[in-house]
């Protein structure tokens, strides 16, 4: 029974800022962390790779359902592959949004999603990790930054790895990106009935993390 080992979900848009500021917060309280988004992007990798078209729902879901995927630190590995560099380029975000959008290939990640949960305790990140996958999580946290702020920050990060683009393109990829994941009819991104809406627009990671374990002191009853 793992209701009673806690969870904070951190959900929101692309490129909010929420896997820094969730593996922050797990490594602050000494949790466990899960990146969910990676899962999505190895599945679609693993599917391409594998020749399966991202268009095949239950061709994808039969990768998902047995994925050997492994975290260590903040690396991803396919079987004995490091897959981190080729999973997070921009074609691995979009290709990673449209499996998303298979209820069969949500469905097939739920229990590798759920085995996250150990003691003593875990930091969520994701899009649907509040109202979905662990809904019964004590803390929901959803990011609300604006498009143009984050559309800011990831382009400082793109300048700083040596890729040039610009801000006005990022911005018009991060909205689309965001109608995608908000208008699927499964597990659409949205904030949870009893997510607390955190505007990190103007705030540090340090700041945010501090407000997100604010919070978590509050909502504990010891
Ligand atoms: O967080 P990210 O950019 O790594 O996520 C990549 C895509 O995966 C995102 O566009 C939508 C999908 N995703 C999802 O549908 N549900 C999640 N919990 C996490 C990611």
């Amino acid at each position: 029974d793992t209701a009673c080992i806690p969870v904070i979900c951190v959900d929101g848009p692309t490129a909010s800022g929420k896997g820094s500021l969730a593996a922050l917060t797990a490594q602050r309280l000494g949790y466990h962390f899960l990146d969910s988004g990676a899962l999505y992007r190895v599945s679609a990798f693993a599917a391409t790779r594998a020749g399966v078209s991202l268009d095949d729902a239950a061709g994808v879901a039969r990768i998902a359902r047995a994925l050997p995927v492994q975290f260590e630190g903040d690396r991803v590995f396919l079987a004995d592959e490091d897959v981190s560099e080729a999973i997070r380029t921009e074609a691995g975000g979009m290709a990673a949004s449209k499996v998303s959008a298979h209820p069969e290939v949500r469905a097939a990640l739920l229990a590798l999603q759920h085995g996250f949960r150990q003691l003593p305790g875990l930091v969520a990140d994701g899009r649907d990790m509040g109202t979905i996958v662990f809904p019964d999580a004590p803390l929901k946290i959803y990011l609300t930054a604006s498009a143009r702020h984050r559309a800011e920050r990831r382009h400082k990060q793109l300048i700083s790895k040596g890729n040039s683009t610009t801000i006005v393109r990022i911005q018009q990829d991060l909205e689309a990106r965001d109608a995608r994941d908000m208008s699927r009819p499964v597990a659409p991104l949205k904030p949870a009935d009893d997510a607390r809406l955190l505007d990190n627009s103007d705030l540090s990671i340090e700041e945010s993390a501090d407000q997100v374990i604010g919070w978590w002191q509050g909502t504990r009853p010891f």
